[in-house]
């Protein structure tokens, strides 16, 4: 079995870096040795964009600039981490991945999603995701669950309506074909929205061995 590049995307608390760490450790568990990745993040220039990217102190950013700052350290992410993970034989499970630049950036902020499709050309390219598992829930459920006393960072910040329409993007994207993509209803208890993601795992595993022969 060759390396595998899973990725887990969805509006905020919607599970994704939970349920990231248990697959990772899932398949490891299997005789897989799993990477996890995220983004913004990973590295040191992503950790720092991320930074950025998160604070709210930076206000306006300029939908341009945010859309631009995100490939940034996704490219830092595809050559630093996910590209030698997969290279060694590892899976990688990445925590956000191309599709949110298009959830967030295009339908959420207004940037022309041709200006995101390029973007993912360029620097994406022909790296896609084998799995892309989008968690769904209405974002008012995952604003819920963060909900805390910390300080809610610049997206956290922003209205309702930005994330439903960050949450139809996803949908619009998923149902357009976008590249092996899957919505798991994601407002149901954590373990069964786990049992859906270790079930679509599993199937794709299965579809790749009867594939590999
Ligand atoms: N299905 C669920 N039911 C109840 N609580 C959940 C569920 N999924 C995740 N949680 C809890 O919600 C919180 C947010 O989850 P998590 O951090 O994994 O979300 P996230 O998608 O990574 O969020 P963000 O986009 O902000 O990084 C955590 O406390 C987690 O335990
Ligand atoms: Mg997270």
């Amino acid at each position: 079995m060759t390396a595998r590049f899973i990725v887990l995307e969805g509006v905020e608390g919607t599970g994704k870096s939970t349920h990231a760490a248990y697959l990772a450790d899932w398949l490891a568990k299997q005789g897989r040795p799993a990477v996890t990745a995220r983004e913004p993040g990973g590295t040191p220039l992503g950790e720092r964009l991320r930074a950025l990217l998160l604070d709210p102190g930076i206000s306006p950013m300029p939908p341009q600039a945010e859309v631009l700052l995100m490939f940034a350290a996704r490219s830092a992410s595809i050559s630093e981490v996910i590209l030698p993970a997969l290279e060694s034989g590892a899976w990688v499970v990445c925590d956000r991945f191309v599709e949110s630049s298009y959830a967030y950036q295009a339908y959420g902020r207004g940037v022309p999603i041709e200006h995101v499709r390029a973007l993912d050309r360029q620097i994406v390219g022909k790296l896609r995701p084998d799995l892309t598992m989008i968690l769904d829930a209405p974002p008012e459920v995952g604003l819920a669950r963060k909900a805390g006393p910390g300080k809610r960072d610049r997206f956290e910040q922003e209205s309702l309506k930005f994330f439903e329409r960050v949450r139809e993007g996803y949908l619009h994207r998923a149902e357009a074909g976008a590249d092996r993509c899957i919505v798991v209803d994601a407002s149901r208890e954590l373990a069964e929205v786990r049992k859906d993601l270790v079930a679509a795992v599993s199937q794709f595993l299965e579809e790749k061995a009867v594939h590999d022969g």
